[in-house]
């Protein structure tokens, strides 16, 4: 724990930046007629009845002046694909407004397009507060989108997405296990990317089937958007297909998607998912990657808990014109025993038949 005499104001930066929220711009018309904006993420709610928020800025920023005389001011909550915005309000400059198409609200002050929400206010009160002022308003009109809105935290932009393991189904003791694999598995696959310069993903069982939670891009990945919370298809992904193996039918059954052909001939699909049981890995060749028409192949290992069901899936995915996915190689190899290093370490006690180690011959007299 540091103190007060300790830390520093970047210390304090970084700790602070751990509180994630959403960003918006607040907005004013000054008494030329001139519209300022910044973007800020100090904004909160303070109260319902009467309807109060808050926000502060910096006493030295350049628009300080206008916002401080200003008796109205808009609050707008930005959307997921608004960051060119917030930087674009981030950045001090005389005309931020220059080829932005605005609605005029009360008193003339400017409100933002496309966004998730936005609060029009009148000014109550002016707080000093060190090196920011705090503007405490009474909120005069509200109008909200089915945009989802953009996040922000430890200094970075951010998507947001239910929170998997909240699903209530899972038992405290699988929850457990989930979480500890989630840590366990992220560093597995940063080890895995790094070693082979391969993209991974980290999937979870959540609560709509497998769900990736987390990736590590490769030099070349596979595309520039690797998106997370991206709900994968049960039988035609290598992912699904690793946890379908592990998993039993009716918790399948329940978080498919709808449109998912479960059954492509009973047969198969129980010798399809007897052979990831039996190889520990499931292949899927030739699939397109997320909203592109890239094809990849994708190979995936499951990582089960005490009880055998699969509470992850480390997955590598690559174009499938250089990424053979090959079921024997080294690159398979090592993917499957990190997966079951990990299903060990959550407890899974069955005896897996293990590849031989390899190691150096000595050479005699060594
Ligand atoms: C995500 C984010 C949040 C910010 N939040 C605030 C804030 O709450 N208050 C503030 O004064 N500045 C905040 N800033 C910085 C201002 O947006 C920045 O200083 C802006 O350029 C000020 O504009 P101006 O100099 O034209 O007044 C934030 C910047 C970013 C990127």
């Amino acid at each position: 724990m540091l103190d007060a005499a300790t830390f520093d104001s970047r210390d304090l930066r970084r700790v602070l930046g751990t509180f994630v929220t959403g960003v918006t711009v607040v907005t004013t018309i000054d008494h030329q007629g001139q519209f300022h904006g910044v973007t800020a993420n100090s904004f909160s709610s303070v109260s319902l009845d009467p309807p109060l928020v808050l926000w502060s800025q910096a006493v030295k920023s350049h628009s300080h002046p206008a916002f401080f005389n200003a008796e109205r001011f808009a609050v707008n909550i930005l959307a997921e694909d608004q960051i060119d915005l917030s930087k674009r309000f981030a950045k001090s400059s005389p005309d931020k407004f220059a080829g932005i198409d605005v609605d005029i609200g009360e008193s003339g002050v400017p409100l933002l397009r496309d966004c998730s929400a936005r609060l029009q206010c009148r000014v109550v009160s002016r707080v000093p507060g060190g090196d920011h002022t705090i503007y405490v308003a009474e909120v005069l009109a509200i109008d909200q989108t089915e945009r989802e809105p953009l996040v922000f935290g430890n200094g970075r932009y951010l998507l947001a997405y239910p929170h998997d393991l909240a699903d209530a189904a899972l038992s405290p003791h699988r929850k457990q296990a989930q979480l500890t694999a989630t840590r366990l598995g992220a560093r597995a696959v940063e080890r895995l990317a790094r070693r082979f310069d391969e993209t991974m993903a980290l999937a979870v069982w959540g609560a709509h089937g497998p769900t990736i939670t987390h990736w590590e891009p490769a030099s070349a990945p596979v595309s520039e958007a690797l998106p997370v919370g991206l709900i994968l298809p049960v039988t035609s992904t290598a992912t699904g297909l690793a946890f379908a193996a592990h998993l039993c039918p009716e918790a399948i059954a329940q978080a498919d998607l709808p449109g998912q052909n479960l059954a492509p001939g009973e047969g198969d699909w129980h010798e399809r998912l007897a052979e990831v049981r039996r190889r520990g890995l499931a292949r899927q060749g030739l699939e397109t990657f997320y909203r592109s028409e890239t094809l990849i192949n994708a190979l995936s290992a499951p990582v089960l808990d005490a009880d055998g069901h699969a509470v992850l899936a480390l997955t590598a995915v690559g174009e499938a014109n250089r990424f053979r996915a090959d079921l024997d190689g080294e690159f398979a190899r090592a993917l499957r025993e990190t997966a079951r290093d990990l299903s060990h370490r959550l407890g899974y006690e069955t005896e897996i038949p293990r590849e031989p180690v390899r190691r150096p011959a000595l050479a005699v007299g060594a």
